[in-house]
């Protein structure tokens, strides 16, 4: 069986980044004789099985800040979605040691967040409050923040006489709907400074995935049940694709294709590991 194999499959390159960090730090510490424990703040990506994977490797989740105060020691790794300013701060101040995996488009965010807040304007992000990147956004503002997800929340929205704003996005925010607020701004004539901050990483997985899915006699999707990623990615190739089927691993694969078919495409949602995707694809190479 031919297989065509999307080059934007699984992890985007701030959690491929943020996941190489952990299993380096591993490896270091493989080399010490009185190596400290490692921590990630939170679980570093949405997969069990590399979460699984790394704590088999002594790697352990902090699931919550009164666990970070609890700590004495150790190496804390803060994840791609990044933290407020204070943890960070609090990390270095307890003596631990901290490696800063945020993403770097992520960490350009804290820095307009930081800068322009300091500059005296009100900061307004477009993205979905309680998400973790948002909290750790909001965390780099000298003065409070507000998020904005919905187009009633936008119109209800009114700074005061001659503020000034300074809008940004969740890395992850559908761009027409980011536009669609920032416009209601701007028609209100707010005084507003823009940071379109959206990652392309989303779009250009949905976009690949469309393409190969309507080139192709069917389609596979690898990634978690409760992924809402992954789950967009199979309603495209479905639209383009008869044969389209979702996997978590490779046991769930039951393909039953007729005779005629000769190429099949792979794609992957952004938590799902390059060891499965290549399983998955040395299988149907061999065994269809
Ligand atoms: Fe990934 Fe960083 Fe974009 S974590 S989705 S590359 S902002």
């Amino acid at each position: 069986m031919e297989v065509i194999l999307a080059k934007s499959a699984g992890f985007c390159f701030g959690v491929k980044r943020a996941v190489d960090q952990v299993y380096e730090q591993i490896e270091a510490a493989a080399k010490e004789t009185d190596a400290k424990p490692i921590y990630t703040y939170g679980p570093i990506i949405h997969n069990e099985f590399v979460v699984q994977d790394l704590e088999s490797r002594g790697v352990r989740v902090l699931e919550s800040e009164a666990e970070l105060d609890a700590l004495m020691e150790g190496t804390v790794i803060i994840r791609s979605h990044g933290v407020p300013k204070r943890i960070q701060e609090k990390i270095e101040r307890k003596g631990l040691s901290c490696i800063d995996a945020t993403c770097p488009f992520v960490k350009r965010i804290h820095r307009i967040v930081e800068k322009e807040s300091a500059a005296g304007k009100r900061i307004v992000i477009i993205g979905n409050a309680g998400h973790p990147e948002v909290e750790g956004i909001m965390g780099w503002s000298l003065t409070p923040a507000d998020v904005i997800e919905s187009t009633e929340e936008a119109v209800r929205f009114s700074p005061k006489e001659g503020e000034k704003l300074c809008v940004v996005s969740q890395t992850t925010f559908n761009y027409n709907k980011f536009q669609e607020l920032v416009e209601i701004f701007q028609k209100r004539g707010y005084d507003i400074s823009v940071a379109n901050t959206i990652c392309n990483a989303t779009e250009e997985r949905q976009t690949e995935a469309k393409d190969i899915a309507a080139k192709v006699d069917a389609m596979i999707v690898i990634g978690g049940k409760h992924s809402s990623n992954t789950r967009k990615l199979y309603e495209i190739c479905s639209r383009e694709c008869a044969h389209t089927c979702l996997i978590q691993t490779l046991d769930d694969l039951h393909l039953e294709l007729p005779e005629a078919v000769r190429l099949v495409g792979i794609t992957a949602g952004a938590s799902t590991p390059n060891k499965l995707i290549e399983e998955v694809q040395n299988y149907v190479r061999i065994n269809f």
